[in-house]
């Protein structure tokens, strides 16, 4: 898939996707660390990583504390920045010009795909397509990371995608805060991933999400859980004993992440 015609704003800013990294570090370790077969050479490949590749540079000095040889490869749509970020290179550093389909055009296997703040320029109908080239590159377990932060990274909503034997699954949606903004589930909708930003709307299944979560975090309030981290641990637990796939693992509640991973996958959105 080619990028929207005009030079797209590159902006990062370091740590962003540090919450991101945290949550991959504790919960995929065994993706990272793998070394068996193909896995060996298998690359964590970053999609997007705009004008600086800070946050490709600080996933690999995180990833490489459990895996010392993670070849990391960084792709950008823009000529001029994937040219700049070179003198970034080193033995397992690389960074090259492409799109979405690079991994699996130049046969490079793939462990780890992300794609972060990158569709949010595309159209909901080129979602779908993102996704497949995305994944098409991944060895079967690999997992693939699309979704928007906002502009420090205090907010996070990812779709985790798994290469099964069947194809590329929507196991999950992550919901990351720093409680920055305070906490309220609606804070994250307008850093829903691409295809599901504009799809909080009755009848929609992430509409139906959102509404159990607010009327959890509703009730935590009224039993006097006001002060945000405590609003969120309890609504998210709430959540966990009454809809389906919400994980209440305390370590990711205590730190401000919700993962939902609903039996059948994340429902796509009704109609694009
Ligand atoms: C807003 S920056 C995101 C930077 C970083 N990933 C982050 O989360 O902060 C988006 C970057 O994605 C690049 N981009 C857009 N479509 C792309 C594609 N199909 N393949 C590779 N890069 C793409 C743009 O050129 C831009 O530099």
């Amino acid at each position: 898939m080619t990028p929207p015609e005009r030079r797209t704003r590159g902006r990062t800013s370091r740590s962003r996707l540090r919450a991101l990294d945290a949550y991959l570090y504790r919960c995929e370790r065994a993706l990272l660390e793998r070394q068996d077969g193909e896995w060996r050479e298998a690359a964590f490949v970053d999609v997007g990583f705009g004008e600086h590749p800070w946050t490709t540079l600080e996933s690999a000095e995180l990833f490489r504390e459990l895996n010392p040889t993670l070849p990391v490869i960084g792709v950008e749509a823009d000529e001029g920045r994937a040219a700049a970020a070179a003198r970034h290179e080193e033995a397992l550093t690389r960074f090259r010009h492409g799109g979405f389909d690079w991994a699996s055009t130049a046969g490079q296997p793939v462990r780890l795909v992300r794609a972060m703040n990158i569709l949010r320029q595309y159209r909901d109908e080129d979602v779908a397509a993102a996704h497949a080239e995305l994944g098409r590159a991944l060895l079967p377990g690999g997992l693939g990371v699309e979704g928007s932060t906002d502009v420090q990274g205090g907010i996070t909503v990812a779709h985790l995608l798994r290469r099964t034997p069947e194809g590329l699954t929507r196991e999950a949606l992550l919901f990351h805060t720093d409680f920055h903004h305070g906490f309220a589930p609606v804070l994250f909708r307008d850093w829903l991933p691409r295809d599901l930003r504009r799809r909080v709307q009755p009848e929609e299944p992430i509409h139906a999400f959102f509404a159990a979560w607010t009327e959890a975090w509703q009730q935590a309030r009224e039993q006097g859980a006001w002060e945000p981290r405590s609003a969120f641990q309890q609504s998210a637990l709430q959540l966990a004993a009454s809809a389906g796939g919400v994980s209440a693992d305390a370590w990711l509640l205590e730190r401000g992440y919700l993962r939902w991973q609903p039996s059948g996958g994340v429902p796509r959105p009704l109609s694009i």
